[in-house]
Order: structure tokens, then sequence, then C-alpha cells
């Protein structure tokens, strides 16, 4: 146990049926529920869910900090990362101990600032390619999230399997689509039994899942044999060696990482991108400013790796969108043992809900939290904020390692959409979010697209 003084007592909160406990809050209205506990009850408290299973959910920054980074080798992932498992086998997100550390340092290196330079180009075509799609029809309402989940899909397979033939492309977006509406499905039903109902869900992911491992597997072997070539994320684990041994990863773990890439990479990437077009187009004077930038600093070209650093006020949007809506909204950890964070001792085996929406909007940290303002990101204001006040990545050695990444990908689509277009709302929609794996927007989001003179 850490040593640490425990001077607190988790509150437990009251009410909730003796069976469900709370749990059919949880269901209406996950996000409304802890906001309204992070305001009346505090920044940790205990609640009853399905018998005997119990939630603590925290908001309490210390704590995230001591979760992911101080006393982070005392936490694992929790037992809601178990649909995620079903899909992704032993993937970087779910895997644990010497085994994560030993595949998290041979993937790195594949996420170094000159590999992603190397990717813009790949992620430019894309975008280029989808663009116009935006702006056809005469500024005809477009839903943003179903082309953004279509660009960031195309985007993440070149990066991994460069221009994989077309019809093992089609067959492992198609699989990947199942993954991810199984385990969003599984998110919402994540009774232990719930796998084997028979629904169209689970019957079209099962109905994937053996063909999906078989193109992968497909895809690895032949570039072992050399049959195919490519600079991208399957040629980089592929030439990857641990340190001591010299071994690199058989194809079982390489497919694992993989499907892992795609899964983390892709939805996520998309409803940021998704949300922060909403935020543009509710606030026209921050589209204008973004656009101005854009405009000088690119000159009708598109984003190199160089921008990175001198779209400031682009980057700033990026920020901010993802305070206001962050894709991952919760992190879920258990300690191994008990632990003493910040004065509450933590039992083992507890389920942490660490809410990072909640911490996004914390009046603590955010003035007017509810307000989209970009300028919040000024690096002097950045550095008198508590550091985990701002997490869209997660933290410590768990860190996302695609965020150099995504950061890249959404700056090089939101700027070549602003240069472009005038982003306008389509009025009476009803803009709803559903936390799933990602937050995603429920009913997509519409919005006219304006060719700009
Ligand atoms: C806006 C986009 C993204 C967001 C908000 C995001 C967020 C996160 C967060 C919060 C975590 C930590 C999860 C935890 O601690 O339980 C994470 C982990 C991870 N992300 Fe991302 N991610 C994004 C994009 C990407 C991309 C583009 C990739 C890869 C191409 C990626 C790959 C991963 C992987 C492999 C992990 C697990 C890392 C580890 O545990 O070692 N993510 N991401």
């Amino acid at each position: 146990m850490s040593t640490d003084s425990i001077n607190k007592k988790i509150p437990k909160l009251a009410g909730g049926g003796l069976l469900l406990g709370q749990a059919r809050k949880l269901q209406e209205d996950i996000i409304g529920f802890f906001m309204k506990n992070m305001r009346l009850v505090g920044d940790i408290y205990q609640l009853k869910i399905n018998f005997p299973l119990t939630l603590t959910v925290n908001t309490d920054t210390e704590i995230s900090k001591c979760m992911l980074v101080s006393q982070n080798k005392l936490w694992v992932k929790s037992r809601n990362y178990k649909p995620l498992k079903e899909v992704l086998g032993n993937g970087l997100l779910v895997s644990e101990g010497d085994f994560w550390l030993s595949q998290r340092r041979l993937s790195q290196p594949a996420f170094h600032r000159q590999r992603l330079a190397g990717m813009t180009e790949a992620m430019n075509s894309v975008i280029t390619e989808s663009i116009a799609d935006l702006g056809d029809n005469d500024a005809a309402p477009i839903d943003i999230h179903s082309w953004a989940m279509k660009v960031t899909m195309e985007i993440v397979m070149r990066a991994l399997f460069s221009k994989p033939d077309s019809t093992d492309n089609r067959q492992i977006s198609k699989a990947m689509k199942a993954g991810n509406t199984y385990m969003n499905w599984r998110v919402q039903h994540p009774f232990p039994f719930a796998r084997f109902f028979p629904n169209e869900v689970v019957r079209n992911y099962r109905a994937h899942k053996d063909s999906v491992d078989q193109v992968i597997i497909g895809l690895i072997e032949d570039r072992r044999s050399g049959n195919t070539h490519g600079e991208d994320l399957l040629q980089m684990l592929l030439d990857a060696r641990d340190e001591d041994t010299g071994e690199g990863m058989n194809n079982q773990q390489l497919k694992d990482e993989l499907l892992t890439l795609f899964v983390a990479g892709h939805e996520t990437t998309a409803v940021a991108i998704s949300w922060c077009c909403l935020l543009l187009a509710q606030n026209e004077q921050v589209q204008n400013n973004m656009y101005d930038e854009v405009r000088e600093q690119l000159r009708g070209a598109t984003v190199s790796f160089k921008h990175f650093a001198s779209l400031e006020y682009s980057r700033k949007v990026i920020d901010e969108a993802m305070r206001l809506y962050p894709p991952a909204w919760i992190l879920s950890r258990t300690p191994t043992e008990d632990v003493v964070c910040n004065g509450y001792e933590i039992p083992k085996g507890s389920v942490v809900e660490n809410f990072i929406y909640g911490i996004h909007r914390h009046p603590d940290h955010w003035r007017d939290p509810e307000i989209f303002d970009p300028n919040r990101f000024d690096k002097s204001k950045i550095a008198e904020r508590a550091k985990y006040a701002y997490m869209p990545f997660g933290g410590g050695p768990r860190l996302c390692i695609g965020n150099n990444f995504a950061l890249l990908e959404m700056l090089c689509t939101l700027a070549c959409i602003v240069q472009r277009y005038r982003i306008e709302m389509v009025k009476d929609q009803q803009i709803e979010m559903q936390p799933l794996v990602t937050l995603v927007p429920k009913n997509g989001i519409l919005l006219r697209f304006h060719e700009r003179k």
C-alpha cells in the first residue's frame, strides 16, 4: 500500500435501487448525472450500480495524476475495457505490464516526428480527394460526422497499409466498422452475457472477425516475403526490434497492434473534427480568425509538417474543441492494491472512472467553462493551470501514442476545410452527445459549407 496519509473519506452517493443502484441514471444520461454530482457531491464519490458492483467517479486532478502518473504502476485498466479487449486482442490500448512496455517500446519510433512528417502527404491526398464532397450541391446540408468518419478511416488505412488491394481494403474497412459498432454496443450493454445475444450487431461482428484476421495476417505475410512494399506503420512495426533481445513481433502481435491503431485512431479523430466544425459554425469570429491565419500561412497550399508550429491559432481552436468535447470522455482504472491518493484511500479492485469531460469543464480550472474560447490555450494561461486540468490524450506512460498523428491529421483537415469553405450552422436540429467508446454526436451534425469566393 502507498504511504501517503489518509485524511479524507470517499463519500457514498445516496439513493438508487437495491439491485440496480444508479444504473438507470447512467443509462439515461451518464454525462448529465456525473456533471450534477460533480457540483453537488464533489470531485470524488462512490455509487452503486448492478449489485454488488460499485463505481468511484473522479474529477480531482490530483487523483488523476496519482492514477496515471505518480503511482501508475499500482493501477491497471478496469473491467470496462473488456469489450475493447474482445475486439483488439492484446494490443497496446489494453495490454498490461512487461508485455505492454515491450510493445510500447517497439511501436514508439513509428510515431516520431520525422515519421509523421512523412505521412502528411498521404493525409493531404485523402483530404484533397474528399473535400469537394462538402460543397457539392450548392451548399446542401452535409453530416460532417459521416464525412469525417469516411476521411479518417481512409487516412488510417493508408497510414497502416499504404494502399492495400482495394478488395482487402473494403473487407478490412467493413470488418473494422462491424468491430467498432460491436464495441459501442457492448459499452451500452456491459453485462458479461450480452455478447451471447444473437442480435444483428453481434452476428455482424462475428461474421467479420475471422475474415479480418485472415486479411491482416495475409498483408503481414506478403510484406514479410517482400511481395509488397510501403513506408507505412505496418513496415515500421515489422522492422521494429527489441533493443535487448533483437526480436521483432510475431504475426499475432502485429495483427493486434494494427487493429488497435485502427480502432484507437479512427473514430476518436473523426469526432474531434466533427465537434470542431460545429463550434466553428457556431462561433463566426473564431472561424474568421482561423481563416485569416490559414490564408496567410498556407496561401492556398495544404498543411505541411512545418505548419504544426506556425498555425498557432488553429492549434488553439483544436485544443479548445477537445476541451469541450473530449473524444475520449472517460478513462477507467483499477488499483491492484490499496492506494492513497490526495488523502483518500482507494481500495484494491475499485473501478475508478476518471471523468475527463467533467475535468475539462470544472469551474476550479476554467472560467465560464461552457464558453468556447481558444485563447484559453495561450502559453501564459496554460502555465497558470493545473497540469491535469486538460488531458484529451490521457497522461503518464500510457499517454496516447498517436497524439501528434491525430493533431496533425486534424490540422490538415480543418485548415483545408476552413481555407476553402465558410461553415454555417443548419438551424432547428437537435445536437446531442452520445457517450459511447468515444463522445459521438448522436444524430450527426448538419452543416452547410459555402465555397469562399
Ligand atoms: C483526437 C484523437 C485521439 C484521442 C482524443 C485519443 C485519446 C487517447 C487516450 C485518452 C488514450 C489513453 C487511454 C487510457 O489511458 O486508457 C489513448 C491511448 C492510445 N491511443 Fe489515442 N487518441 C486519439 C488518436 C489516436 C490515433 C490517431 C492513434 C493511432 C494512429 C491512437 C492510438 C492510441 C493507442 C495505441 C493508445 C494506447 C497507448 C498505450 O496504452 O500505450 N490514438 N488515446
